[in-house]
């Protein structure tokens, strides 16, 4: 796939500060579109390409769809901390006008310029309307597989750029089956996953290629990233995404297949390479000789080693046609770190055959799993933090090593915060970023520019530890 190079695209400020104050008290609450959505912002061929849209005349730069959940709370009061003072036209929206207003009154200072916008993810036409209205689209509502999909072919259809916490590979690659070629076509940029799952893998791994190259003029031919800390916990979102997972596993013929294929991600055409299936149920336990200790199967590593790979061949394989990924965690060595790493993959192994079996499935859910709008608590997302260990194998042997870090819980407070900076990027950055529409990955869409914001902004630090000159 070749990367199509968009410049000249329209700086939006002006107009956003124009209808920033013409949102002021603005509710919608739409049955029917109110305007033709390609009256609204279809401008044809033009600089853009053949069939991209003039964003500059949207209502608003950034609509945050989903901001009364768990995750959603948090984007809300991340997005309008930022925006303020840019000149960003920004709304809220969700499925309940009364939650909707109290997330606004509550941000700290309470912004009657942020507009609320209410509907249903179903709704089609009102889908249509708020995509016709936005230059950005940042989602909350999921499990994405169930809420998700009027969005992303709204955002298509209208040329919106989109970008969400989806880290659900079946439904990613539908929605690429379904809306690649019409997204190239409208200048939409898509782009999943990009919470703590997959945002610091897949920028890590640009990261250490990036010196790779630097350094030596080649990539690293294998990389492997361990989780070596995480510490926090989840949300109900994440929960019901996992429920709902398990359940399409009973139904769905192809999940299966789609879930072992380690290149699922990639576009027709390159989804063969030299790495094995991704196992979700894995008991491996292995030495890992880079890092002198053992290591164990990660939950996420296999969506995480999925983006990783549609990056590189998205990119055009800048990590080399034979590039090997896998991602797992980390214990430490001798009998203890071996004892520490069977214990949790027995523990998670029998934590998922339960969630396999429907009557078990519902008691955890009902009992032990968190409910939707629920997450850890405040102390619990200030305290949390994660690091990741990337090793990388040059082809002459050289080892390089890079560390990820983040603060917050990564799957509440460091998420948001990354969702919160790919949402700015695609609002801020487009006319710097080298990629046209299409469904893209955070490393292949925003690469560089996403990983300096959040390392200002959203607590994450990249950093080359052992990195020998060729
Ligand atoms: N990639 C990552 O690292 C990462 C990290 C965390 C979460 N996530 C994912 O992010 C998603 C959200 O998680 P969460 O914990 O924030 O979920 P949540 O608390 O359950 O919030 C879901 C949101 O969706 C809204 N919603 C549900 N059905 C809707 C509909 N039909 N129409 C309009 N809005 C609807 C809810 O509105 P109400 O408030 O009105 O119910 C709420 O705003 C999940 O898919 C989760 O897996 C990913």
């Amino acid at each position: 796939m070749n990367l199509s190079r968009v410049d000249g695209q329209t700086s939006t400020r002006a107009a956003a500060r124009r209808i920033s104050h013409e949102a002021g008290e603005q509710t919608t609450q739409v049955e029917s579109p109110v305007e033709s959505v390609s009256e609204a912002s279809e401008v044809g061929v033009g600089a853009l390409g053949v069939g991209a849209r003039d964003l500059s005349g949207r209502a608003f730069d950034i609509v945050l769809w989903g901001a009364t959940g768990a995750t959603g709370r948090r984007v809300a009061h991340h997005l309008a901390r930022r925006c303020r003072g840019r000149g960003l036209g920004l709304a809220f929206g969700g499925r309940n006008r009364a939650k909707l207003e109290k997330i606004r009154e509550d941000l700290p200072d309470s912004d009657n310029h942020i507009a609320l916008l209410t509907g249903d993810s179903h709704g089609k036409a009102f889908m249509a309307e708020l995509a016709a209205r936005a230059r950005v689209v940042v989602s909350t509502v999921g499990p994405f597989a169930l809420y998700g999909s009027e969005l992303v072919a709204a955002c298509v259809a209208n040329g919106t750029h989109y970008c969400d916490l989806a880290a659900e590979p079946q439904w990613i690659r539908a929605m690429i089956d379904a809306h690649e070629a019409r997204a190239r076509e409208t200048g939409a940029r898509i782009v999943h996953a990009c919470g703590h799952d997959s945002i610091p893998s897949d920028l890590g791994v640009q990261f250490l290629q990036d010196a790779a190259l630097a350094r030596h003029g080649v990539p690293c031919k294998r990389v492997t990233t361990r989780v070596t800390r995480m510490k926090g916990g989840f949300s109900g979102g994440t929960a019901a995404s996992f429920v709902n997972a398990m359940r399409l596993r009973d139904t769905d013929p192809d999940f299966d297949r789609l879930s072992r294929d380690p290149y699922a991600l990639c576009p027709e055409g390159d989804r063969e390479g030299p790495d094995g299936p991704d196992r979700m149920m894995s008991l491996e336990v292995t030495w890992d000789a880079d890092l002198q200790a053992w290591t164990k199967p990660y939950f996420m590593g296999p969506m995480n080693s999925k983006v990783v790979r549609r990056s590189n061949a998205i990119m055009g394989y800048p990590y080399g046609r034979d590039f090997r990924y896998q991602e797992t965690a980390l214990t430490r060595g001798g009998i203890g770190g071996w004892w520490a790493a069977m214990r949790d993959t027995v523990f998670g192994r029998l934590f998922l055959i339960a969630m396999a079996i429907p009557v078990t499935r519902g008691l955890l859910q009902r009992r032990v799993l968190p409910a939707s709008g629920e997450g850890p608590s405040k102390e619990v997302r200030e305290a949390g933090s994660y690091e990741l260990l990337l090793v990388g194998e040059m082809p002459d042997g050289i080892i390089l090593k890079a560390r990820v870090t983040g603060q917050g819980d990564p799957a509440v407070r460091s998420t948001t915060l990354m969702l919160t900076e790919a949402a700015l990027c695609l609002a801020e950055d487009a006319d710097r970023m080298e990629v046209g529409g299409g469904f893209w990955t955070p490393a292949a869409a925003m690469g560089k520019l996403l990983r300096d914001r959040i390392t200002t902004h959203a607590g994450l630090a990249f950093e080359l530890i052992e990195a020998p000159q060729g």
